[in-house]
């Protein structure tokens, strides 16, 4: 049968991507301002409000969920979301990205909860560097978080890396080094324009993932895999190794012709578009509707006339989205 969520585009929006918190013990210099404010906790969906989404979704033809932050970690009772989530008949998988620090001690209950994978964000191997980045993370809580989930039995574990110039360019080959060595994937990723940062100049910090192929060529010979339709990163694999080598390209590669893909913050507003402002406040029905489930299917059916057809990021100071990505999930 039609899947119900279908845009003007003829895309089917069968991934959601669900914010639970805008909060994050780490304070990564291209995701947030160093003295970020966050949402008070009464603006902030419950999470029987995430669930009773999460249910919504499903019935509606959702098939791969992926939980965000913020860092997900930090909103307590995410375990017994997780369990919730994983339970329910007709989703494929539930996923994570998080960052990392706190996988040591959740790994084993996540995958007891039906869990499918996590995504971790590893963006220097140097400790130091690590904690500029992060400014409040600490490296070693991180590694001992990918063993923990390595040790918990998750597969296609994978990595996220954001390069920028002169911070952790000239790290590439010693991560693609350590994903080969664990079999995990890796993700580079440019980063995007969400949010007024101070620290650096984003147009001078962009390195494009061309540039990253063409360094990570010099070690080791790259095959392009084919192309799988969804997801934003397009994947090369090095002979002799099952890891996948992700790059995702928001300014040098338009792949918004494949999304299948909507985001749901963690105050319940429903993004259409990473790049864009268009949204529908499903927390306000939740609210007022707390006994009837219709209306929320309408918003949520409603809601995919208005999703945009491409973004296009822009590197221009001044041009940069307002929204931070702690509040976008990712
Ligand atoms: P899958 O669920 O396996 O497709 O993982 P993913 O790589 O999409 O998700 P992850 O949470 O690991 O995010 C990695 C990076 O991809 C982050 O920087 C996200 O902001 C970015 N990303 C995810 N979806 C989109 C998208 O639709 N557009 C753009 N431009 N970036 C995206
Ligand atoms: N551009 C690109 N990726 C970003 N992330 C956070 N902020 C940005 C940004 N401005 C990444 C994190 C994490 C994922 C959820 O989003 O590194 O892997
Ligand atoms: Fe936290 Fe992830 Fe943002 Fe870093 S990128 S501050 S780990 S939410």
């Amino acid at each position: 049968s039609q899947s119900p969520l279908q845009d003007r585009f003829g895309r089917v929006i069968d991934y959601v991507r669900l914010s639970v918190t805008d909060r994050c013990d780490f304070r990564c210099v291209y995701c947030m301002a160093e003295d970020m404010t966050f949402v008070p906790r009464e603006r902030v969906l419950t999470l029987e409000e995430v669930a009773r989404l999460a249910r919504m979704l499903v019935s509606l033809g959702v098939r791969r969920i992926r939980l965000t932050g913020g860092e997900p970690l930090v909103r307590r009772g995410v375990a017994d979301l997780v369990h919730e989530i994983g339970a329910l008949d007709g989703l494929d998988e539930l996923n994570m990205t998080t960052n990392g620090a706190r996988l040591g001690h959740f790994a084993d209950t996540l995958r007891a909860g039906g869990l499918s994978r996590v995504n971790i964000s590893l963006d220097s191997l140097d400790p130091d560097r690590f904690h500029a980045l992060t400014r409040t993370g600490h490296l070693q809580d991180v590694l001992d978080g990918i063993e923990a989930a390595r040790q918990a039995g998750f597969r296609r574990i994978k990595l996220n890396s954001v390069i920028l110039r002169g911070r952790n360019e000239d790290e590439v080959p010693a991560l693609v080094d350590f994903a080969l060595q664990r079999g995990l994937d890796i993700s580079f990723i440019e980063e995007m324009p969400l949010g007024e940062i101070q620290e650096h100049d984003r147009a001078l910090a962009f390195v494009s993932s061309q540039a990253l192929r063409e360094q990570i060529r010099r070690y080791h010979s790259l095959v392009p895999l084919a192309e799988k339709s969804g997801g934003p990163s397009r994947y090369w694999q090095v002979p002799g190794h099952d890891s996948r080598i992700g790059f995702i390209s928001p300014h040098s590669q338009n792949f918004c012709h494949l999304c299948n893909r909507v985001r749901i913050t963690a105050e319940g507003r429903m993004l259409l578009c990473l790049g864009h402002e268009h949204s529908v406040d499903l927390r306000a029905v939740l609210r007022s509707h707390p006994d009837d489930d219709g209306p929320l299917r309408q918003a949520i059916i409603d809601a995919m006339a208005i999703k945009p057809e491409r973004h296009d990021f822009s590197l221009a100071p001044g041009e940069q989205l307002v929204r931070f990505m702690n509040m976008t999930g990712g």
